[in-house]
């Protein structure tokens, strides 16, 4: 599994995104180390903070099955330019890993790749937790 292509499966789930307030459609791919894939796309809900992103809503989907060890995953959505997760996808997505790869695309099926690291310098982790 190419980036690219984990790319195109985040916007295949973005089709599915439950959008009636934002209509502002995301989705997700998360790569497993075991080569697994889950998908997520966003979901929104009146009470607006019940919302949940769709990088969140593919790493729930992938922890909830009993996976949690992560290569990547890909963001798709409704920009023109890159996609970027949001503060608190970023926490999450780093829960699980600094090393974890985040592939931003634009609607052109152009893409960058981050390091979770990169994207959240300076983290709060599970690390300080412990100290
Ligand atoms: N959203 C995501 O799904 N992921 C992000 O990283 C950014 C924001 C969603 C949340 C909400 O449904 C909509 O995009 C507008 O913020």
């Amino acid at each position: 599994m190419d980036y690219k292509e984990l790319l195109i499966l985040a916007e295949k789930a973005k089709e599915n995104a439950y959008v009636p307030y934002s209509k502002f459609h995301v989705g997700a791919a998360l790569l497993t180390d075991e080569g697994k894939i889950f998908t997520g796309c966003n979901v929104e809900c009146a009470s607006y903070g019940g919302t949940n992103c769709a990088e969140r809503t593919a790493i729930f989907k992938a922890v909830s099955e009993g996976y949690k060890n992560f290569k990547a995953i890909a963001i798709a959505s409704d920009l023109n330019d890159y996609t970027y997760p949001c503060g608190i996808c970023r926490q999450v997505i780093i829960e699980f890993g600094l090393d974890i790869d985040i592939i931003v695309g634009d609607s052109n099926k152009e893409y960058k790749v981050y390091k979770a690291s990169e994207m959240m310098p300076y983290s709060f982790t599970k690390e300080d937790l412990d100290s």
